[in-house]
């Protein structure tokens, strides 16, 4: 088996740790109450952490090994660039980070972070799960031969092209670059899979076929003439043409790298049925979380920075006014003191406006 090397390669087996044991997150932030106040503990509330994912994978392998049915992420590419946002305070302007990706050009660290990550995805996903990984040029032929060597070259599912017909990319001495790949492993052989059906731009005839005794024959009529069908869909297939998100759609929050909802929308469709449990452990502005609400799917999300956090509750709990199906959700970190002064200042609360810093 080919297998990928890299200094400082840690091979360690994902463990239980006491550290993060049931006490290591608390909730800060709960929507799960009925309009009279009363916790309905009986119902499952959807998890959104303010934390370094790799804190609440392990705190997540006490009581969540195999459960969890779909995984997407779309983590920091190593782009070598730090995105920045402009914040809108009232009267105050500021810019900070949104998120990291620069890495000092440190391959080997960047491929450590998601090595270790991956492995404990594995652990947290059920047996007929798969996982979803986006990525770009940068490293997605690294990424392979991680899940590779951690899922085996026989879970490979699929490596899905996302063709963004619309974004503006410069290439002198090269093609310009407009796609990403996700790719797709399972668990174990035996998985969730939707087929999804698009849209033709034409409708097509096509012969009407019968299945008999396991032989597929044309079916005819009375004369003896073959019989057409118009077909007006065809079968999605691994290559998905969906803009990148503007800034006119009504989804838009200004966060750098938003995915569009419709991708996924369909990475949700094919993996996953009404019900099960989906996660997105760099969640950023909530797309994964949103859709997977839309759709009837049980939810965990978490991500590093608070304005993602900010952002994410936002959108929620406008979903939730919008509609009176909703699942509650709490938000849960491990609170230092700086945490805790910013929950305290009632940052979640204000009324701020994050755009992307060109
Ligand atoms: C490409 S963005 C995700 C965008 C998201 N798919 C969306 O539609 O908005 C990557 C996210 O990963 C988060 N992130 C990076 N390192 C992380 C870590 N160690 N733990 C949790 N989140 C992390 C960043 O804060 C950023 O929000």
């Amino acid at each position: 088996m080919v297998k990928l090397i890299w200094d400082n390669k840690k091979d360690s087996k994902p463990e239980i740790s006491e550290k993060f044991n049931i006490n290591f997150f608390k909730a800060f932030e709960n929507h799960s109450f009925k309009e009279d106040g009363v916790k309905n503990s009986e119902i499952w509330a959807n998890k959104l952490f303010w934390s370094d994912n790799i804190e609440v994978l392990y705190f997540l392998l006490h009581s969540f090994k195999e459960t969890i049915d779909l995984i997407y992420i779309d983590p920091p590419f190593f782009s070598g660039a730090n995105y920045e946002i402009k914040i809108e305070e009232n009267d105050k302007i500021y810019d900070s980070i949104a998120y990291y990706d620069h890495w000092n050009k440190d391959l080997d660290s960047y491929l450590q972070m998601l090595y270790e990550r991956i492995k404990l995805f594995k652990e947290l996903l059920s047996k007929r799960g798969l996982i979803f990984i986006h990525a770009d040029w940068h490293a997605n032929h690294y990424i392979r031969l991680i899940l590779d060597e951690i899922f085996g070259e026989n879970r490979f599912v699929n490596n899905i092209i996302w063709y963004y017909y619309n974004k503006y990319s410069a290439g002198k001495k090269n093609l310009p670059r407009a796609h990403d790949t996700i790719l797709v492993y399972s668990k174990s052989g035996s998985y969730t899979f939707n087929e999804l059906r698009i849209p033709r731009k034409k409708p097509r005839k096509q012969l009407m076929r019968v299945n008999v005794n396991g032989v597929l024959k044309n079916v005819k009529d009375k004369n003896g003439h073959v019989k057409y069908r118009t077909v007006k869909d065809k079968k999605l297939d691994d290559v998905w043409r969906i803009p990148c998100m503007q800034p006119a759609s009504k989804d838009w929050t200004g966060w750098p790298t938003q995915k569009h909802h419709e991708l996924l929308e369909r990475i949700i469709k094919i993996g996953s049925n009404e019900e099960d449990l989906i996660a997105d452990f760099f969640c950023g502005s909530g797309t994964t979380l949103l859709v997977s609400e839309k759709l009837n799917r049980k939810w965990i999300g978490c991500d590093i920075s608070e304005y993602s956090i900010y952002l994410t509750r936002k959108k929620l709990l406008d979903y939730h006014k919008e509609t009176e199906y909703y699942h509650p959700f709490e938000i849960l970190t491990n609170l230092d003191a700086e945490k805790n002064t910013k929950i305290e200042s009632g940052f979640f609360q204000k009324e701020i406006s994050i755009k992307r810093k060109k």
